[in-house]
C-alpha cells in the first residue's frame, strides 16, 4: 500500500502575520519548545498574572472581528459575552475538532502542526469566561491526532500551562481530550455535547442555547479549533492587527482546505479577502491544463458556483455572499472540465442521507427522497418533473429541522440544479452523462 502523501501546508502571510500555523516554519512545528520560542503561553501568563479584566479580553475579541471558524460565522466576543459571569456553579468549555463534513480538513492540521497554541486559547477563553474544565472533541476517525493532542496536554500540564493553580495564581484549568463518535452530526454543537455527556449524538432544540444550557445543562461555550487557536495571536498583536489583516466585516486570516482538481490540495493560511484566483494559483492551478468548471467554496453545506461566478470573487464572508454562495469552514472543494455535475449530486445527496441523525421527519425523508430521485436520474430512469421535485423537497426540508444538516442537506440539490440544469436535463433525456465518452 502507498504511504499518504505529506500534506501541503501552505500562506501567503509573512512570517509575523502568520496566525494558526505559525510554528509551520519551524523544524520540529509541534513541540513545546518551538511553541515557546515563538512566544508560546506568554498572553496566557501574562492574562492570569497580570489579572487581565475578562471584559477587556472580551473587547480584543469583539475589535479583531474574529467570527467562529467551524461554519456559522458568528462573532466569537459577543458569543462570548452570553456567558453568564456570575454563575453559581460549574461552566464547561468545549472545543469542537469534529470535522466530519467532505473536504473539511484544517483542524486536524492546527492539531497535527501547532496543538499548543489551541491549548492556550483555550486556557485563555476558560479564564476569560470563568470556566475550570474543558473538553476538546475530536473527530473519531483520526486516531493518530488524538493521540498527538493528549501528547501534548501532558506537556502542557507538566509545565504548568494547565492544571491547578496556574502561575501560582488561584486561577484552574483542565483539559481533556474527548475521542468522538465519527458522525458527521456529531459537529453540530448540541449533539456533540449529548455525546460528550455520554448519549447519541443528536441535536437538541434551541433555545436553551448551549451559553444557558450546555454539558450536563450546565452553561457551556462552543467554538472551532481555528476560533480557539486565534485568541493568542489576537492577544499578542491586539485585536485591532488581526482585524487589518483580513477585510471589512472578515477579520484575521484564515485556513482553507482545498481538495479537489487542483495541483497541490492542502490547508492554506491566507488573508481574508484574498481573491479566489490567488488562493488557487497557490494551490499549483486547476490540474492537469484543465479548465475550472465549479466551486464549492466552503464544504458541501455551501451553494456550489459555476466558474464564472466565483473567478472574481474575494475568499471572504461577504465576498462570497456576494458572488452567491458563502465561506462555511473553509472547504473549497475544485472541480474541473470533465465533472459531471449530475453524478457528483448523487454523492453529496448520498452523504446527507447518511448522516441525518433521523429526529426530524422533513430531514429523515427528505434527505432518503433526494438521493434517490438523484440516483434515478443517474440510473438513467429520471424523469423531466424531477428537476421541479428535487427543488420541492428541498425547498420542503429548509428551515423545518431542529439543526441546520436539514439546510445543508437542500443547499447542493437547490445549487447544483440553479446552475447545471441543462447537464441534469441532457442526462434525463438520454439516459446519461453529457460527459460520457469524452
Ligand atoms: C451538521 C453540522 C455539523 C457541524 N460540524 C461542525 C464541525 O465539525 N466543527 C465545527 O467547529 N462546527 C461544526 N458545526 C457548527 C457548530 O454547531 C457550531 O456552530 C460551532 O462549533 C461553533 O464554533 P464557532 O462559533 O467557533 O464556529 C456543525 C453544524 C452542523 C449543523
Ligand atoms: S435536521 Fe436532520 S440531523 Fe438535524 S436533528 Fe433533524 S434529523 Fe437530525
Amino acid at each position: 500500500m502507498m504511504a499518504a502523501p505529506e500534506p501541503v501546508l501552505a500562506h501567503n502571510l509573512d512570517k509575523q502575520t502568520l496566525v494558526c500555523l505559525r510554528t509551520l516554519t519551524e523544524p520540529q512545528p509541534r513541540s513545546l519548545e518551538t511553541y515557546q520560542k515563538l512566544g508560546g503561553y506568554e498572553q496566557l501568563k501574562r492574562i492570569v498574572t497580570g489579572k487581565v479584566k475578562a471584559t477587556d479580553i472580551i473587547s480584543q475579541v469583539k475589535l479583531s472581528g474574529l467570527r467562529g471558524r467551524g461554519g456559522a460565522g458568528f462573532p466569537t466576543g459577543l458569543k462570548w459575552s452570553f456567558m453568564p459571569r456570575y454563575f453559581d456553579g460549574i461552566k464547561y468549555l468545549v472545543c469542537n475538532t469534529d470535522e466530519g463534513e467532505p473536504g473539511t480538513f484544517k483542524d486536524r492540521d492546527i492539531i497535527r502542526y501547532n496543538p499548543h497554541q489551541l491549548i492556550e486559547g483555550m486556557a485563555i477563553a476558560a479564564y476569560t469566561l470563568g470556566t475550570r474544565v474543558g473538553y476538546n472533541y475530536i473527530h473519531g476517525e483520526i486516531w493518530q491526532d488524538y493521540k498527538i493532542f493528549e501528547a501534548a496536554l501532558a506537556e502542557a500540564r507538566k509545565a504548568g500551562f494547565i492544571g491547578e493553580n496556574l502561575f501560582g495564581t488561584d486561577f484552574s484549568f483542565d483539559l481533556y481530550a474527548v475521542h468522538g463518535y465519527g458522525a458527521y452530526i456529531c459537529g453540530e454543537e448540541t449533539a456533540l455535547i449529548e455525546s460528550i455527556e455520554g448519549k447519541k449524538g443528536q441535536p437538541r432544540f434551541k433555545p436553551p442555547f448551549p451559553a444557558s444550557y450546555g454539558v450536563f445543562g450546565k452553561p457551556t461555550t462552543v467554538n472551532n479549533t481555528e476560533s480557539f487557536t486565534s485568541i493568542p495571536w489576537i492577544l499578542q498583536h491586539g485585536g485591532q492587527a488581526f482585524l487589518e489583516l483580513g477585510v471589512a466585516n472578515s477579520g484575521g486570516s484564515k485556513i482553507f482546505s482545498v481538495s479537489g482538481h487542483v495541483e497541490k490540495p492542502g490547508n492554506y493560511e491566507v488573508r481574508m479577502g484574498t481573491p479566489f484566483a490567488e488562493l488557487l494559483e497557490l494551490a499549483g492551478g486547476v490540474w492537469k491544463g484543465r479548465q475550472l468548471k465549479a466551486v464549492i467554496p466552503g464544504g458541501p453545506s455551501t451553494a456550489v458556483m459555476p466558474a464564472s461566478a466565483i473567478i472574481g470573487a474575494t475568499m471572504d464572508y461577504d465576498g462570497l455572499s456576494k458572488a452567491g454562495s458563502s465561506l462555511g469552514a473553509g472547504s473549497m472543494i475544485v472541480m474541473d472540465e470533465t465533472t459531471c455535475m449530475v453524478k457528483t449530486l448523487k454523492r453529496l445527496s448520498y452523504f446527507f442521507f447518511e448522516e441525518s441523525c433521523g429526529q426530524c421527519t422533513p430531514c429523515r425523508e427528505g434527505t432518503g427522497w433526494l438521493y434517490r430521485v438523484v440516483k434515478r436520474i443517474v440510473d438513467g430512469k429520471g424523469r423531466m418533473e424531477d428537476l421541479d421535485l428535487l427543488t420541492d423537497v428541498s425547498a420542503n426540508i429548509s428551515g423545518r429541522t431542529i439543526c441546520a444538516l436539514g439546510d445543508a442537506a437542500a443547499t447542493p440539490v437547490l445549487s447544483f440544479v440553479k446552475h447545471f440544469r441543462p447537464e441534469f436535463e441532457y442526462y434525463i433525456q438520454h439516459g446519461k452523462s453529457m460527459l460520457d465518452g469524452k
